[in-house]
């Protein structure tokens, strides 16, 4: 079977998480140029935001590089949710002074489209990757027509086999370890959700592609081990959360480095769907699931409010503090030289 080094044009066999929110177009800049696959996280990002961003990763690396998108269907907004959701946050809003009337509805997060694959064309990336499903056959056509490979997040053997039928290129096996969303997009239900060791032999036995494990691994031993159970290579998130590159904000970054980051939770608080975070207090009080909850984005307009004013006051009580169940690798050093460390490089 073909490496994954020689599938994607890179040197280690190592793919830095695309992270929305936490990092922009520096951190991928450091890991592509370092060896590895850097990737750029869309999800976040206004068409403009991301032209910009696509520009600096072309200015900033000769080498290839990961672009990300969400592949989630557009929810319908359900009033009464929305007015169950509101009224769990009630307290809250009394609590920081915030007038529940002016805060707006709305989507957070978007969904891959034609626009954006208008705006991505010029920059014909080495690499595409999607979480939750794929885009339609039209859409992916596209983007496989401008020479892309096309990698996709499975968390079940039967997810794996959907995209492999779909012709991705390879798989990025999501153990439950992994920080961030769930990217299951095949059914909603956890119990399906199962570790990245246990997940990523029955999805190699179940596939002929190459498998990206991804979830937990956070040094050259965790790689060593993924590669030792067929992994084609590894895909890191919460490992890259503190090097100077990634944006990830102030307390986020204290949460990460104290004893809570081995408190983590799946929780859909913050968007609406499963995503594994650093226990704090909406997801304590509300949480881990809320059943009041607005559907995938919608919950995250009504605790945005609710965030900006705690973290102006130094507090992360109502921040997705997005982490893995191992915050273990996370070190305050420069991509680069956390590239070359989990590939074993001294
Ligand atoms: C802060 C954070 C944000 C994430 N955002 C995305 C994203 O935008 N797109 C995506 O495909 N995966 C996202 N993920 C999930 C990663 O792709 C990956 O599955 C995960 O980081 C691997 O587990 P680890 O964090 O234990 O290394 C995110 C993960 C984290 C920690």
């Amino acid at each position: 079977m073909i490496t994954l080094q020689s599938l994607l044009g890179i040197e280690r066999a190592i793919i830095q998480a695309p992270m929305a929110g936490v990092q922009g177009s520096a951190l991928a800049i450091a890991v592509s140029n370092a060896g590895g696959l850097g990737s750029l996280p869309c999800a976040l990002l206004s068409i403009e935001a991301m032209r910009e961003e696509l520009a600096l990763l072309r200015a900033g690396t000769q080498r290839p590089f990961n672009v990300n998108f969400f592949c989630h269907a557009p929810p319908t907004p359900g009033p009464e949710r929305e007015a169950a959701w509101r009224g769990a946050l009630a307290p809250y809003y009394r609590e920081y002074g915030i007038d529940a009337n002016t805060i707006p509805a709305g989507p957070g997060r978007g969904s891959f489209s034609s626009e954006i694959a208008d705006a991505l064309e010029p920059f014909k990336p080495a690499v595409v990757s999607f979480h939750f499903g794929l885009p339609s056959s039209e859409l992916l056509a596209r983007v496989r027509g401008w020479g892309a490979k096309i990698l996709c997040s499975a968390t079940t053997v039967e997810e794996a086999c959907w995209l492999e039928a779909r012709g991705v290129d390879a798989i990025v096996a999501q153990g439950i370890e992994a920080g961030g969303h769930r990217g299951m997009f095949l059914s909603e239900d956890l119990t399906t959700q199962v570790g990245t060791f246990a997940l990523l032999p029955q999805v190699i036995a179940a596939v002929k592609i190459p498998v990206i494990a991804a979830g937990g691994i956070a040094d050259a031993k965790g790689v060593a081990a993924a590669l030792a159970l067929g992994a084609a290579g590894v895909q890191v998130g919460t490992a890259y959360l503190l090097c100077p590159e990634a944006t990830t904000s102030a307390v986020h970054r204290t949460a990460l480095k104290s004893e809570r980051a081995r408190h983590t939770a799946l929780t859909n608080v913050f968007t609406g769907r499963p995503a594994r975070g650093i226990v704090n207090r909406i997801i304590a009080e509300l949480g881990p699931i809320s059943s009041d909850a607005p559907a995938f984005p919608l919950a995250t307009a009504a605790v945005a409010p609710l965030r900006a004013k705690a973290e102006s006051r130094g507090s992360g009580d109502f921040s997705p503090l997005w982490s893995g169940q191992n915050a273990s690798g996370c070190r305050e050093i420069p991509a680069a030289e956390l590239t070359r460390a989990l590939s074993g490089d001294p």
